[in-house]
C-alpha cells in the first residue's frame, strides 16, 4: 500500500516535471521566433555577443565545403548568401521563414551590389525542383533540421551526387568568465554547450540514406562543428552490391 502511494507520488512528480519542461520549451520557442521576426534587427548583435565576435567567421567555415548550385536553409541576416554570391554570382539561393530576415538579407546583398536570390519559404516545403541543387547548406539551424519533412525535402532537391553541409555548433576554447557566461546562456536556452569536449558528440539525427560525418574547424580561440552528409550511391542504398 505504502509502496503504491510512493510510486503514485513519483509518477505525479514526473508528469509535473515533464509539463514544466514542455512549457519552458514553448516559451523558448516563442522567444526565438521573436528574435527571428520582430527583433531580427538585434540578431547580429546577439550572435556577436554569444560567440565572442566570431559568429560570421563560424558561419563562413562552410565555404570550402559547398559546390555548384547552393541552397541555403534559414539564411537569416544573409552573411553566407553575400559570401556565396561574391564567390559565384547567381549560383546560390537562400530561403527563410521570417520576412524580417529575408528583408535584412536582401538589403545586405543589394548594398554589396549582388543579386538577392532570397525567398520567404519553409524548409518543410522547398520551392525548388527535384534534383536541382548540388549543395544544401544550413548554419546554426533551428528546430526544422530535426523535422522529417525537411529531411525528405532535402533529399528531393539534392542532385544524385549532392551533399548537405551543416554548422551545428561551436566551442569556445578559453575558460574565463565570459566563456562560462556564454555557456550558461546556451545551456539555459537548451542548446549545445560551448565548453570544449574531449569526445566527438554523437550526431543528433540521421537523414535517410545520407552518410553523415563530423569535422571540426578551428577559428581563432574556438572550433566549429561541421557535419557533412553525402547521398549514398543507389547500389549501396538498396544493398544491391554483390
Ligand atoms: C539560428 S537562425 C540561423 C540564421 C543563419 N543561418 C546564421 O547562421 O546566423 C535560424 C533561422 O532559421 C529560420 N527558420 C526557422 N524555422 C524555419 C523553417 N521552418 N523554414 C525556414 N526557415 C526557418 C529563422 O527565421 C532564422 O532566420
Amino acid at each position: 500500500m505504502r509502496h503504491a502511494r510512493t510510486s503514485a507520488r513519483r509518477t505525479g512528480a514526473c508528469l509535473i516535471l515533464r509539463g514544466v519542461l514542455n512549457a519552458y520549451r514553448h516559451v523558448l520557442g516563442w522567444a526565438f521566433e521573436r528574435l527571428y521576426r520582430e527583433f531580427a534587427w538585434t540578431y547580429d548583435g546577439v550572435a556577436w555577443v554569444v560567440s565572442r565576435g566570431l559568429w560570421r567567421r563560424w558561419v563562413l567555415t562552410v565555404l570550402p565545403h559547398v559546390r555548384g548550385r547552393v541552397l541555403e536553409l534559414g539564411s537569416g541576416p544573409g552573411h553566407l548568401q553575400r559570401a556565396l554570391q561574391q564567390r559565384s554570382p547567381g549560383s546560390a539561393f537562400g530561403l527563410d521563414r521570417s520576412p524580417f530576415m529575408i528583408a535584412q538579407g536582401a538589403r545586405r546583398l543589394r548594398r554589396s551590389g549582388l543579386p538577392a536570390s532570397l525567398v520567404r519559404a519553409s524548409t518543410q516545403q522547398l520551392p525548388l525542383q527535384s534534383a536541382s541543387c548540388d549543395t544544401v547548406v544550413a548554419t546554426f539551424p533551428a528546430e526544422y533540421i530535426f523535422d522529417s519533412r525537411t529531411h525528405a525535402e532535402i533529399r528531393r532537391v539534392l542532385a544524385p551526387d549532392g551533399r548537405l553541409v551543416l554548422v551545428l555548433g561551436a566551442e569556445l576554447l578559453g575558460g574565463g568568465l565570459p566563456e562560462r557566461l556564454i555557456d550558461l546562456a546556451y545551456r539555459l536556452t537548451l542548446q549545445r554547450s560551448t565548453r570544449p569536449t574531449a569526445v566527438d558528440p554523437p550526431l543528433p539525427f540521421m537523414i535517410a540514406g545520407m552518410r553523415l560525418r563530423a569535422l571540426w574547424e578551428s577559428v581563432g580561440r574556438s572550433r566549429v562543428l561541421l557535419v557533412i552528409g553525402e547521398l549514398e550511391p543507389l547500389e549501396d542504398r538498396d544493398g544491391a552490391r554483390p
